[in-house]
């Protein structure tokens, strides 16, 4: 009997000795640098699709909302909130104890022509635009209080040469309009911190127009508390050393730094191809849809490769970086798949479109956790 246990024991032991460590989570892995997060759909919220719903409770400390904050979404008509996705959303955060970041209070994209219409569909004067953008601030953002952590206040409204974007907001209400979203967003929430978040950062007049903002803001007794610099990003773009010259100069101002909206394409930028829909030609396909059939292993370990570099230098600058956030949960769901050409085939986040992870996902893990 003595015996057959001791054979049981070493067994036990033998198997438990073999088996593969459990994988730490990203959350877990980078919890002494910053939190990690993910953008969310309403179907994730409601569990429509388990596996990924697992993926964001499993893996990230923080959600963002894709799409269900922005105002064509939330706003759609001017007396018309459509709250019950957003509310989902939050009280799903609150749930699992995450960090909620609210997207976004003033955008130029997904946004409708009424805001900036007279019932004639004239041009509305700069008061009224505001007033408008003051009572949608306090509406959503007030309806949020004390449970939204931190707010993409404005999105997107600096050039890549470091102008401001001749946007609707800027043609009425000129270079104000960002500073009274922020004004409005610091009234209607106190306590949320607020951002600025922007595409391609790491560009210098972008970097330098955005740092004028900051200053400006703050010269009016105005607060910002953080950057995002979105990371939509490629295997070669951009050189890293470019992104953490930004991060550092951000920093250097008392910026929170974030990470947002990370995705790492593998296809080739299209050019002139840009907008064009690949399901409707298949000639097209060949040039511009290399991985249509499967991902080549080689091409897969780039990706692994360069999400390591990127994590790398997260990791350097986890002083200065508050949070990291995946756009998107699994690879079939994401926007590049649509954008910059429709019906490609992209590989762009850490889990495949059967919800396993990557081999890039294990290298981001490999930064922390060699
Ligand atoms: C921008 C926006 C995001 C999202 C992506 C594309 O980066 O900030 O909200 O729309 O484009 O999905």
């Amino acid at each position: 009997m003595k015996i057959k246990l001791n054979i049981f024991c070493l067994f036990l032991l033998s198997v438990w000795s073999t088996a593969p460590a459990a994988q730490p989570s990203l959350k877990e892995a980078y919890s002494s640098d910053f939190l990690v997060g993910c953008a969310v759909s309403d179907n994730q919220i409601q569990n429509k699709y388990p596996k990924e719903t697992e993926i964001i409770i499993g893996q990230y400390n923080s959600i963002s909302p894709g799409n269900l904050l922005k105002w064509g979404l939330v706003h759609p008509k001017p007396q018309q909130y459509n709250f019950a996705p957003a509310d989902r959303y939050v009280e799903f955060g609150q749930k699992h104890n995450m960090f909620i970041v609210g997207h976004t209070l003033v955008w130029h994209n997904q946004i409708p022509q009424w805001v900036f219409q007279d019932n004639d569909g004239n041009s509305i004067d700069k008061d009224t635009l505001l007033a408008r953008m003051k009572e949608h601030i306090f509406t959503v953002a007030g309806r949020y209080k004390g449970k939204v952590n931190g707010w993409d206040v404005v999105n997107e409204a600096i050039t890549d040469d470091g102008k401001m974007r001749e946007n609707n907001w800027f043609k009425i209400a000129g270079r104000d309009y960002v500073i009274k979203a922020f004004e409005y967003a610091q009234q209607a929430d106190p306590n949320a911190e607020l951002y600025y978040n922007d595409y391609s950062m790491w560009r210098k007049p972008r970097r330098d127009a955005v740092i004028e903002l900051v200053k400006e803001l703050r010269a009016r007794g105005i607060r910002i508390d953080g950057v995002g610099m979105q990371g939509h990003w490629s295997l070669t773009h951009p050189p890293l050393e470019k992104a953490e010259e930004s991060i550092i100069a951000f920093a250097s101002l008392g910026l929170k730094v974030m990470i947002t909206e990370v995705d790492v394409t593998v296809l080739p930028w299209p050019g002139e191809y840009r907008g064009a829909d690949i399901t409707k030609n298949e000639e097209l396909r060949a040039e511009l849809d290399p991985y249509h059939e499967g991902l080549p292993d080689e091409v897969q370990q780039q990706l692994a490769k360069r999400y390591a570099d990127i994590f790398t230098l997260f990791h350097k600058h986890a002083d200065k970086i508050s949070r990291v956030t995946f756009w998107g949960v699994q690879d079939g769901k994401s926007w590049k798949n649509f954008w910059p050409v429709k019906g490609r085939t992209d590989y762009v986040l850490l889990f495949d479109r059967d919800c396993k992870p990557k081999p890039a996902f294990d290298a981001v893990i490999r930064v922390v956790k060699p």
